[in-house]
């Protein structure tokens, strides 16, 4: 969901900073790449070893520590940041930001970074509610920064009222909603289609083949983790859809032609990474079918192609196919490209170990409506669907 996400989160001194390495954790398991600022008061709660060892990065504390290589820490750390977050936020940082301080690292890597911030202030209620605050939140408001609203309940200082640290889970998904807002495919939308189509026989046998909907799925959910709108038709697969997209569960190759006319005109990306059948049979028998003696004959007819339509009636969409083959990769690809009149096709010869259908990795050409063709190491599908999705930003 973050791959390839950078996010510093800052530190600040309050008691509230025992709970960040869950919410640091949280963000490493989703993908992202994070580095932990603290200030020298957040030290005093909390170990930078533990920050260190759950990020996977050095950790940084001070402005003038020496770096083993040539770094301007407080610039590197804002320019690679996707995003910042200070948790907690003391009436302090808030304060120094608020005047215009930049006196340690923390408050340096924020007055220079161009990405968003977020703060979550933690703090007694009545420092919450003082004016001065109240004023610099407003202040910082102004400038664009944010915040969220810490929660209400008994405070580690004997109080009750507000100034609580709000969930981890409540700060993640604000974190994952500033990044989706601010992501590079915001006010794009995507249809992609993704796993295998089933044409039935009869109620209960039918064609099929082994997609299982990974690939199709990595690209629906690093996109939409990019601040895409994700429309995903999906034929059936045991992998969960990922969470934001809308999902539209579909059987045979009709029905996914039907919902992707649907949805065609709402789309300016149509990614088709589905292994949809090309024939069905004939046939549907209602109910199940009994042996006899002698061979059974089944007649298959032609299913629409659902990219071949896509390709002729195409205005301003641009269209992605997919080509899983077995022998003569790039003429195939090439021709399937022209025929369907696509910009890209990803082609994988699905007899490689580590690539096609199943497996956690791929291993792709990228072949372009000019010729060209782009050659990709063997890496995870969630990867290829990011590279994938850079590669379709550079065509906008
Ligand atoms: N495709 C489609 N509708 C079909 C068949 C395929 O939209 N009825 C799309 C697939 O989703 C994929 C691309 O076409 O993006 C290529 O699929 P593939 O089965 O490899 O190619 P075909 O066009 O069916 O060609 P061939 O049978 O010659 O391999």
């Amino acid at each position: 969901m973050l791959t390839g996400k950078c996010i510093v989160i800052g530190i600040t001194g309050g008691i509230a900073a025992y709970k960040v390495p869950d919410l640091v954790s949280r963000l490493v398991k989703a993908g992202a790449d994070v580095h932990v600022v603290m200030t020298g008061a957040a030290t005093k709660f909390i170990t930078p070893l533990t920050l260190q060892t759950i990020s996977r990065n050095p950790v940084t504390c001070g402005m003038f520590e020496i770096p083993d290589k040539w770094d301007v820490k407080h610039i590197s750390l804002a320019d690679k940041a996707d995003l910042l977050a200070v948790v907690p936020a003391t009436a302090n940082i808030i304060g120094k930001v608020s005047a215009g301080i930049a006196d340690d690292l923390l408050s340096a890597v924020i007055m220079a970074t161009k990405a968003p911030v977020l703060f979550v202030p933690a703090m007694n209620v009545h420092m919450y509610e003082n004016p001065i605050l109240q004023d610099n939140v407003r202040k910082l408001e102004g400038y664009g920064y944010r915040f969220v609203e810490p929660d209400r309940g008994r405070l580690a200082c004997g109080y009750e009222g507000k100034g609580r640290l709000p969930g981890i889970d409540v700060i993640f998904d604000d974190i994952t909603g500033i990044l989706k807002k601010t992501g590079d495919l915001a006010g794009k939308t995507f249809l992609i289609t993704a796993g295998p189509t089933r044409e039935y026989l009869d109620p209960v046998r039918f064609l099929t083949n082994g997609s299982t909907g990974k690939m199709g799925y990595a690209i629906a959910g690093a996109a939409h983790s990019r601040g895409a709108r994700v429309i995903l038709v999906s034929g059936p697969v045991n992998i969960p859809a990922p969470k934001g997209v809308e999902h539209i569960p579909v059987m045979s190759a009709r029905e996914m032609f039907a919902a992707v006319k649907e949805h065609y005109q709402e789309a300016d990306i149509v990614v088709k990474a589905a292994a949809v059948a090309d024939y069905s049979p004939k046939e549907t028998s209602p109910v199940k079918m009994k042996k006899g003696p002698g061979d059974l004959e089944v007649v298959f007819e032609r299913t629409p192609d659902i990219l071949q339509y896509l390709g002729e009636n195409k205005d301003k969409q641009v269209l992605v196919g997919f080509a899983a083959e077995t022998d003569n990769l790039v003429e195939n690809a090439a021709r399937k490209i022209k025929s369907k009149n696509l910009d890209l096709i990803v082609a994988n010869d699905i007899t490689q170990p580590g690539a096609g259908f199943g497996t956690d990795t791929n291993i792709v050409k990228l072949i372009y409506r000019d010729g060209r063709i782009e050659q990709l190491d063997k890496m995870a599908k969630e990867e290829v669907a990011h590279r994938i999705l850079d590669r379709l930003i550079a065509m906008f």
